[in-house]
């Protein structure tokens, strides 16, 4: 089915200047990008995107780490785009990523591990809406 997702390019692949490389990526494998904005997330907003993960022990180095530096944030667009999208992504903690992935390719650790991407269909619309208005991703 045609899907969108919700993608960040972490503070540390943002640093790295690899912004280009993750977007060419994405468009190679059919997916559009149909929003975006750099942003350098506050406190609250990074805590609230991973509320989910509130009582987990990584929550302070995570919130920590997404307030480092500025992200950029995409909406993905294309057939089946949440599990397209984490292909290319590759596994969380980089170490165990497979070759030739996103995560595999710049990222340095678990906490540092280059983008983010949403897990599932419900989860892409929650998070799509918690960074853009609907005016925002196109075509309107
Ligand atoms: P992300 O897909 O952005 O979702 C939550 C993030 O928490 C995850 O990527 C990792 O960067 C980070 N994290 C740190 N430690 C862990 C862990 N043990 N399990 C899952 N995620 C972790």
């Amino acid at each position: 089915a045609l899907e969108r997702t919700l993608s960040i390019i972490k503070p540390d692949a943002v640093a790295k200047n690899v912004v280009g490389e993750i977007y060419a990526r994405f468009e190679k494998a059919g997916l559009k990008v149909v929003a975006a904005k750099m942003k350098h997330l506050s406190r609250k907003e990074a805590e609230g995107f991973y509320a989910v993960h509130r009582e987990r022990p990584f929550f302070n180095a995570l919130v920590e780490f997404m307030i480092s530096g500025p992200v950029m944030i995409q909406v993905l667009q294309g057939e089946n785009a949440v599990l397209k999208n984490r292909e290319l992504m590759g596994a969380t903690n980089p170490k165990e990523a497979a070759k030739g992935t996103i995560r595999a390719d710049f990222a340095e650790s678990i906490d540092a591990n280059a983008v983010h991407g949403s897990d599932a269909a419900e989860t892409a619309a929650n998070e799509i809406a918690y960074f853009f208005a609907t005016t925002e991703v196109f075509p309107r």
